[in-house]
């Protein structure tokens, strides 16, 4: 049976990507050795490199004032490189969940944390708008796709002061205005690559803002001086990236990746909608394009693991919802084909067909 591969991350990637990425295990770029045990300061692999940097710079549109870097460590990593590097004095913060919080409770190892605004009253089910910004905040932090919750920033916020984003999980799935960010950053492991690689985009000027002497591997300049290259990088990881990009130029670039998601995301959200038996859990302007939350409506809620088993029977695979929201969460990742989204609508209507 066919499976839809709905997981939260790590997530559905290209199939050209798998088989490229299998092909350079047994054989890296014709050098009759594997990619896996290569030396990363080959010509072969700094191209690799180069390649995604690139790459990444013509897709997202990233003026040359910017630098980009791989390094390991995740997303999780970067919850404290940033207020290491950057936070001198006070950092506003605004919270819309697990991972601002995570990133919150980190930067208050290094200064004062103001949080601007949160949506928490309400389950981190909206993302907050309408508060002043301070201008003598050494950066503003925010998450700009909430995976758990399912809402996300739909426009690219104006900020007086450095605007720090994690974009974990909708980078390049729409397009943005780079020149908005001071530094954007996030996993790979959703819309770019397989685990195990973070990419940071940095500004130049962020560069001289480093606030503390620090240990190389936390200090920003280390990795852009080094071209990630540093120590070790996550070569696999990154030669999985590079392929995803590859496949995304080829398939038009952001532009069409955008409008291929908003169309599995409009798909999806209407049948929520229309079906009796669900609802969404999330305010609708600032509904998700990548991770699409639903729940039993109300007087319905019995039905969840008969709903779960049912899908499970149709081949839907990890629709399961975070425990924070419950119901289902069906991540919609760029690489996700719309034919998944049509199955599990199909499925949704036949449950519905079933309860009638
Ligand atoms: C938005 C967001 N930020 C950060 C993280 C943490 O990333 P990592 O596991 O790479 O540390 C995740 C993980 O799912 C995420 O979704």
């Amino acid at each position: 049976m066919k499976k839809h591969n709905f997981n939260a991350g790590p997530s559905i990637l290209p199939d050209v990507v798998l088989e490229n990425a299998a092909k350079a295990i047994m054989d890296f770029k014709g050098t009759g050795l594997s990619l896996l045990s290569v030396s990363h300061r080959t010509p072969e692999f700094e191209s690799v490199v180069n390649e995604a940097q690139a790459l990444m710079r013509e897709l997202m549109g990233i003026p040359d004032n910017y630098k980009i870097f791989f390094v390991g460590g995740g997303a999780s990593t970067q919850f404290f490189h940033m207020p290491a590097n950057f936070l001198g004095k006070k950092a506003g913060y605004v919270n819309t969940g697990v991972w601002t919080k995570k990133a919150i409770k980190e930067a208050k190892h290094y200064g004062q944390v103001e949080v601007l605004a949160t949506s928490e009253d309400k389950n981190f089910s909206y993302i907050p708008k309408g508060y002043a910004i301070p201008e003598d905040l050494d950066y503003l932090y925010i998450c700009c796709n909430n995976t758990i919750y399912g809402t996300e920033y739909h426009t690219d916020i104006d900020s007086p002061v450095p605007l720090i984003a994690d974009m974990s999980s909708d980078i390049m799935s729409r397009p943005v205005d780079v020149s908005k960010y001071a530094i954007i950053y996030g996993g790979a492991q959703k819309n770019l690559s397989c685990a195990g690689v973070t990419f940071v985009i940095i500004r130049d000027d962020m560069l001289q803002k480093v606030v503390r002497d620090l240990p190389s591997m936390v200090n920003v300049n280390t990795h852009v001086d080094n071209n990630s290259m540093f120590n070790t990088p996550p070569v696999f990881p990154i030669f999985v990236l590079n392929e995803t990009l590859k496949w995304l130029k080829s398939i038009g670039g952001v532009e069409e990746i955008y409008r291929r998601n908003k169309e599995k995301a409009e798909l999806l959200y209407a049948e929520i909608d229309r079906n009796p038996l669900f609802r969404g859990t999330v305010a609708k302007e600032d509904r998700s394009l990548m991770n699409i939350c639903f729940i039993m409506a109300e007087g319905k809620e019995d039905l969840a693991p008969e709903f779960m088993a049912f899908a499970k029977e149709r081949g839907m695979v990890g629709i399961k919802g975070h425990r924070l929201v419950g119901g289902f969460r069906a991540s919609c990742y760029n690489a996700l084909p719309k034919e998944s989204v049509e199955a599990l609508v199909a499925c949704m209507q036949e449950f519905e067909q079933l309860h009638k």
